[in-house]
């Protein structure tokens, strides 16, 4: 039987980092859920959807076709064969990626094609729903917290160099906003599976987390 290790949390709280660190010590496939999110939003500001009319969305989810080439446990993807990568990470995308999430048709198929994905490999997956919704019997469940000055200072180094008029308190504001809408959104918000293994990394080094992480994979 392979093995599902489902990694949830809040933005910016070094789900991916961890996830992308596992997956390469176990040789496990890592899936970035926030990608394919990410990449649906990218399409829906390019083709102007009204996310109001569901018919709109259905019609643009249709069109959208998604894949991972994961090379070398970074995320790379693909939104209809082009290479979206880089571009998913700017500013348009997350300040819009949370109301294009909270869509039901959004979700649904997402998940469909995230489980489809854990049907047959050993996999690590990160996001917000990953062990209460996608996988809820996943083998290994971590839910990762972080101070949320901590997690805006971390996200303002990585920005940075790509934004340059990006400043620190907008950073802060943009995760405050993506925190508020992922947990308070109707469908599937973001919580804690009642199994999930509580994570706080503040103080805890990349070396550490992974270490932790290795023993709850392999007791
Ligand atoms: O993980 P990342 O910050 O890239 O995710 C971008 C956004 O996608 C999140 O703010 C959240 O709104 C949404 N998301 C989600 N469910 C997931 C992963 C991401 O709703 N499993």
């Amino acid at each position: 039987d392979h093995i599902i290790v489902a990694i949830d949390g809040y933005s910016s709280c070094g789900k991916s980092t961890l996830a992308k660190a596992l997956a390469k010590k176990l040789h496990f496939v890592y899936v970035d859920s926030g990608a394919m999110y990410r990449a649906v939003a990218l399409y829906f500001l390019r083709n102007n959807i009204d996310l109001q009319d569901s018919r709109q969305v259905a019609d643009a989810l249709k069109k959208i076709h998604l894949n991972f080439h994961s090379r070398d446990y970074e995320t790379h993807i693909t939104l209809n064969d082009e290479e979206v990568s880089g571009e998913i990470r700017l500013m348009p995308v997350s300040e819009s990626v949370s109301a294009v999430s909270a869509l039901h048709e959004v979700r649904t198929e997402m998940v469909k094609q995230q489980q489809r994905m854990g049907r047959s490999k050993n996999i690590v997956m990160d996001g917000r729903d990953i062990g209460t919704a996608v996988f809820p019997d996943a083998t290994v469940k971590i839910f990762m917290t972080a101070d949320p000055k901590v997690r805006a200072e971390r996200r303002f180094k990585e920005l940075a160099p790509k934004n340059p008029d990006i400043t620190l308190e907008e950073v802060f504001e943009n995760l405050a906003h993506r925190d508020y809408q992922d947990t308070t959104r109707k469908e599937s918000p973001l919580r804690r599976a009642a199994d999930a293994i509580i994570l706080d990394n503040t103080d805890l080094t990349p070396a550490e987390q992974l270490m932790f992480a290795l023993s709850k994979v392999e007791p």
